[in-house]
């Protein structure tokens, strides 16, 4: 880069300040402004911002947000995505701030209780237990893990919608006890790794990098510990190369959901979320318990492995599955070197294989290196059921070419009780059902011409026909 001459550094300067102005405007309205509403064949979509959060190289937040905006009312959730954006709403590559996982989940708060809206104190440790009572999915693990959503760097490409007439229900009155609402809490952990030493060690939070010896309520690490969340919890700094500099900047978590109305044809689904570091272990009095552990490391293969299975690590847990139903979603959580996951039903038929695709570029949601996306499963529904207690196997691999700290292997699943029994009895492709439920196509059918236009209202017909029986949601 040259030394700029005066006339430069002034155009520079009336050009950053329009700029600054501009971003402050934006960023206003944006904050200001209640978010719209769109409606799509009777989908309803807002997009919301989180609270302000201000990273500046090596930086670590890891915070958690009370009452967010969200969807009111008896509703059904059909989708949450979810990323993040700087003040102008620009999308940020993970290369500079890397999204460790944001989290989503209810709770129901005493009405006669005061909490500041974006009150960000460490969960909701500080508050009387009684006065806020979390809603968690339905398992399985004892501790932790308790969200309706949750991803991290896969979020821009992972498809999280929920098939008609399935929906995530929240909202229900019956549910809330007297005198309590329901509010959302959004849990957002990202490190900003521009101009660090190490990137891949500063998001495997790896104790070294963030001179940490202590979690963060003060408790020695444990031997042996050597990266992982406690490494990395919010305030923490991870080491940046000499001289390196390079501004402070508010970002956001932008999250779109979308979700319809409740309606007695909805069927509801049950989340379930599965940790192949699982410990379960069954009492004396027949209770069973899950302590989840969230994260592992991977060690680096020798030259033995080499040879012998080139180097992957695969790690098994069997679980078992309190109740079963009927498979509509399932999606796996990796971190970098992640090359798979499958879980597994107890004859061993595969439920769902999710794999990771790995950006090759530098934009954002086509990181190289960086895990962007994972493939989901949608079995037709009654294709793919659990039973009742049935044990099940998780099976995750990661590429032991380099030793992993703090990496993790979930595996999220949607269940439904029933599955509706259309009138027809003809039984559509769910490729098309899937394709059809996609916003997106609808897009598509502008652009691909009159014959693909008439051949997609054909499949709508058909695919209205069938939901007749349980009407189109
Ligand atoms: C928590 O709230 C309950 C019910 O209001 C009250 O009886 C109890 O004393 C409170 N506990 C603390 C530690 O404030
Ligand atoms: C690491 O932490 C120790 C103890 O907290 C401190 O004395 C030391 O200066 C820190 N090192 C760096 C490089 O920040
Ligand atoms: C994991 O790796 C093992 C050993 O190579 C392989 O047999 C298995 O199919 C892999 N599983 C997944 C989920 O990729």
């Amino acid at each position: 880069m040259g030394f700029l001459t005066s006339t430069e550094i002034m155009a520079h300067c009336s050009g950053g300040w329009l700029l600054s102005l501009l971003i402050l405007l934006l960023g206003l309205s944006v904050q200001t402004s209640q978010s719209r509403i769109t409606i799509e064949n009777g989908v309803k979509s807002s997009v919301f911002l989180s609270p302000k959060f201000v990273m500046e190289p090596g930086s670590v937040v890891n915070k958690y947000y009370h009452d967010i905006d969200f969807p009111r009312g008896h509703i059904a959730i059909k989708s949450f995505n979810a990323e993040v954006v700087d003040e102008a709403g620009n999308p940020i590559p993970l290369h500079e701030t890397y999204l460790h996982h944001w989290v989503v989940m209810g709770y129901h708060q005493r009405k006669s209780v005061e909490i500041p809206k974006y009150n960000d104190s460490l969960g909701f440790k500080s508050f009387n237990q009684s006065d806020i009572i979390l809603v968690k999915n339905t398992g399985v693990c004892d501790q932790g893990l308790g969200q309706y959503f949750g991803l991290g760097s896969e979020t821009r490409r992972t498809d999280t919608h929920v098939p008609d007439p399935y929906g995530i229900e929240a909202g229900n009155p019956a549910e809330i006890p007297d005198g309590y609402e329901e509010k959302w809490l959004m849990n957002v952990h990202a490190i900003d790794t521009r101009g660090v030493e190490d990137r891949l060690g500063c998001t495997e939070c790896r104790c070294d990098l963030y001179n940490v010896t202590e979690d963060e309520n003060g408790r020695p690490l444990k031997p042996g510990y050597i990266g992982g969340l406690r490494c990395c919890y919010d305030q923490t700094q991870c080491r940046v190369r000499e001289g390196f500099e390079s501004p402070k900047r508010g970002l956001y978590m932008r999250y779109t959901v979308k979700w319809v109305d409740w309606n007695n044809f909805i069927v509801p689904v049950k989340i379930y979320i599965f940790d192949v570091t699982e410990i379960w272990k069954k009492l004396d009095d027949g209770v069973i318990i899950h302590q989840c552990q969230v994260e592992y490391e991977v060690d680096a293969c020798t030259a033995t492995d080499e040879a012998n299975d080139g180097c992957i690590d695969t790690k098994r847990v069997s679980l078992s599955m309190p109740t079963g139903g009927n498979v509509i979603y399932s999606v796996a959580h990796q971190h970098t070197g992640g090359i798979g996951s499958t879980l597994y039903g107890e004859d061993g038929r595969v439920i769902c294989h999710s794999i990771p695709t790995y950006g090759e570029g530098k934009e954002a949601g086509n990181e190289a290196g960086y895990i962007v996306g994972m493939s989901t499963c949608y079995p037709q529904p009654g294709s793919v059921k659990i039973s009742d207690g049935e044990t099940l196997v998780l099976e995750s691999n990661y590429s032991s070419a380099k030793r992993h700290t703090g990496v993790m292997g979930l595996f999220y699943i949607l269940v439904a009780d029933t599955v509706p029994q259309p009138k027809s009895f003809l039984p559509a492709p769910v490729e098309e059902h899937e394709k059809m439920t996609l916003p997106r196509s609808v897009w598509g059918i502008a652009f691909f011409g009159m014959a693909i236009a008439v051949a997609a209202v054909v499949a709508f017909r058909r695919k209205s026909e069938r939901e007749e029986g349980y009407q189109s949601i």
